[in-house]
């Protein structure tokens, strides 16, 4: 079994920024949010499910709050917390016009084969944000 310091090397051999690892390493917003007032899940073409949760203030619009849950790889839990993190704050329609290269910039590095699972992250967004407008 690997101690966290190794995972952490492997991960950096790999081409993930020291945020992305965090992120990883820490599950930074993965949860849960019960009633939550937007939510999607999601799976994308690799095979790897992502689950989003939000709660939006009435009125403002304004996310206060976002959870996910992800059965995947290193790479959909750094771009989940990410994406979770970067939309904290931002009113829906803000949040609607993140794109992926804004969650690559955030993370700092990611490897190539790995900006798919950023994709994953986005249009799970996306999702929830739409169900959300949709009423
Ligand atoms: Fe599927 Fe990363 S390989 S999300």
């Amino acid at each position: 079994m690997s101690s966290k310091e190794d995972i952490k090397k492997l991960l950096k051999r790999s081409g993930y920024s020291s945020t992305a690892i965090e992120y990883f390493l820490e599950k930074v917003n993965v949860g849960k949010i019960e009633d939550p007032d937007a939510y999607f899940v999601y799976t994308g073409p690799c095979g790897d499910t992502m689950e989003i949760f939000l709660t939006i203030v009435p009125g403002s619009k304004e996310i206060k709050d976002a959870k996910f849950q992800a059965i995947g790889c290193a790479g959909a839990f750094a771009a989940g917390s990410a994406i979770t993190e970067m939309i904290k704050g931002k009113t829906v329609e803000q949040a609607e016009k993140i794109e992926e290269e804004d969650v690559i910039d955030w993370l700092g590095a990611i490897p190539n084969q790995k900006i798919h699972c950023v994709c994953l992250a986005k249009k799970t967004l996306k999702f929830a944000l739409n169900e959300y407008k949709a009423g």
